[in-house]
Parts: structure tokens; sequence; C-alpha cells
């Protein structure tokens, strides 16, 4: 039985689809029972801050699909790492032989956001159990749905990039991936660095989306400083604004810009382009952020 944590989420939603049709043994963990509902599938509910609702999830539980929100600080505090932390640990207790974890790509020691906190919690994965998978994707296509992709109100796409292009990843392949590596033999410790089949400029990408949306997507592109300050402004937090910036001057050295067969190499199957991605999410980008009246 596989327990998916994150299963309303960019990628779970997909991953709950492939089971499906997989017909393989498993429930998703929720922390709304109506949105549960929705799923179509079992569920239990519960909440990675509250470990004794892990514990009762992960009853007849073999395989563990390990995601949740991302890395934005609580408090000063990313409670990415204290939550998946207590996932691994009841999932050890609990007698889980394998896990499989999404986590960033180039994630490191001292990285700042989610490049740290993914290192840390890949690290207690390590020690934990030799059973662990970890998959390591480019930025999230979804992003310019969700509006991670940083849109202004008036729905110009803004970034501090330049020139420099991102290997994006429909979250369908990552869930395609993970389906394989919970389904398949246990893993046995190796990591993925999952990219899409190409690597766009964020100039690319305001031209494509004016396509399939037939409005005119503007890019603006500001420097770390200036992104940095406009974030400050919306009212996040002074450090966490740094950070992004400091992120976004690595992915401008090209940090993100290549490609990698991971996905092929795991499902047969070469990952989703960009174009493909905006033709399947036609309607949700008509209502998402860029959608707004420029
Ligand atoms: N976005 C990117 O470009 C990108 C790139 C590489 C890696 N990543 C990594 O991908 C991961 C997912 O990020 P995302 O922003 O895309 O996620 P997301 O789609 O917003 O999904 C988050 C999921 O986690 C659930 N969740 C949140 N807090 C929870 C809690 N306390 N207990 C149980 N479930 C909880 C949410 O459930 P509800 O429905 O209840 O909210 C939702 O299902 C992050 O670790 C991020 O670092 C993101």
């Amino acid at each position: 039985m596989i327990l998916v944590t994150g299963a309303t989420g960019s990628i779970g939603r997909y991953l709950v689809r492939r089971l499906q049709q997989e017909q393989a043994p498993f429930k998703a963990l929720v922390r709304d029972e109506t949105k549960g509902r929705t799923l179509g599938c079992d569920f239990v509910v519960g909440d990675l801050d509250d470990a004794d609702s892990i514990a009762a999830a992960l009853k007849g539980v073999d395989r563990l699909f390990l995601n949740a929100a991302g890395a934005q600080p609580v408090s000063g505090e990313q409670p990415m790492i204290r939550q998946q932390k207590t996932a691994i640990d009841a999932a050890r207790a609990a007698g889980v032989s394998e896990i499989v974890k999404i986590s960033v790509w180039h994630a490191h020691e001292g990285g700042r956001l989610a490049e740290g906190a993914h290192w840390q919690i890949e690290q207690h994965l390590k020690a934990s159990t030799p059973n662990w998978s970890l998959l390591q994707p480019s930025g999230f296509m979804q992003n310019f749905i969700t509006g991670a992709g940083a849109f202004t109100d008036d729905g110009k796409l803004v970034g501090a990039y330049g020139d420099s292009a991102v290997s994006y990843i429909d979250c369908h392949d990552i869930a395609a991936c993970a389906a394989v590596l919970l389904t398949g033999s246990p893993g046995t410790g190796e990591s993925y660095v999952l990219t899409g089949p190409e690597a766009l400029t964020q100039a690319q990408i305001a031209e494509k989306l004016s396509a399939a949306t037939g409005r005119t997507v503007d890019y603006v592109n500001l420097s770390p400083d200036q992104l940095a300050a406009a974030l400050k402004a919306q009212g996040l937090p002074p450090q966490f604004a740094d950070d992004v910036a400091v992120l976004s001057e690595e992915v401008a050295t090209g940090s993100l810009a290549t490609t990698t067969s991971a996905v092929l190499d795991l499902t047969g199957r070469a990952p989703r382009t960009f174009d493909e991605f905006l033709a399947d999410n036609r309607e949700a980008l008509r209502s998402g952020p860029v959608s707004s009246d420029g």
C-alpha cells in the first residue's frame, strides 16, 4: 500500500490519476476532508504538523510518496524541514520499506530556501532508510498557472533571469516518474534530476503564453535588487525576498539551463514540451494569473 502526501498539489493530482490507472493500491493523505472527496480515491485526513495523524495514516503502508508545501518561511523557519522529517521518522517507526521524495535540483548544504531545506531533509532520509529515491526537478511549468511564475496584477511576466533559459518540467512527468518508482522494484538510493525536453528563456515563455491565451504577455526583466525590492513592497519578509533574489542570480548564470534524460530513462517516454503543457492547460491558463487584462 502506497501513501501519497501532497495529493491535492501540482504533482500529487497527476500521481493520484496515474496510480488509479495502474490500479496500484494506494491512499492519499489530505488535510481537508472535502478536498479528499474530490480526489475520487481512498484517503485519510492528516497533517504533517501532527505526528500522531501521520503515524495513523501510515498503518498498513509500505511505500511513501513524500511531498508537501514549498519553502516559504514562517516566523523565520521553513516548516517543510520539520514536517518532512516528522514523516520520515513516522515512516521508519511504521516499518515503511521505501520513500520517494520530491526535492529540488541543486539541493545543497547551506543553499537558500528550498535548495538548503531539501538538502537537510535529504540527509535525514538517507540516514533513515536505504530504500529511498530522490526526484530533483527543475522549475515547474505549472508555476505559470499557479502564479509562482511571478506575474504582475495586469498579467505581465516578471523575473530576473535575463536571457538565461530554464528547462521547465511538466508536473505530469514528475508524477509519471514517481509512479514508476512507487510501483516498481524498491529504490536503493538514487537521485534523479528531472527536466523538460528544452530550455526556454522568460521572453520565449512570454511569447508562447501570448500565443496560447490570445493576449499579449510582456516579459519585464528586473535586476536581483529590483526583484528583492518588489517582493518586499508586496509585504514578503525581507530575508525571503533577498534569498529569492540570490536564487534568481544563480538561475541567470544558467544553473537550470541544461536538460537530462531522466524522465525518458525512467518512464520510457520523452518529457512534455512547453507547447504540449499549454495545449493541455488552456482552460486553467485562461482563468490563471496570466489572464489578467493588460
Ligand atoms: N514550484 C517549483 O518550480 C518547484 C521546483 C522544484 C521543486 N519544487 C518542490 O516541490 C514541492 C511542492 O511544491 P509546490 O509548491 O508545487 O506544492 P503544491 O502544489 O502547492 O502542493 C503542496 C501539497 O502539500 C500539501 N500540504 C501542505 N502543507 C501540508 C501539511 N502541513 N500537511 C500535509 N499536507 C500538506 C497541500 O495540501 P492542501 O491541499 O491541504 O494545501 C498540497 O497537496 C516543494 O517541496 C518544492 O520545494 C518546486
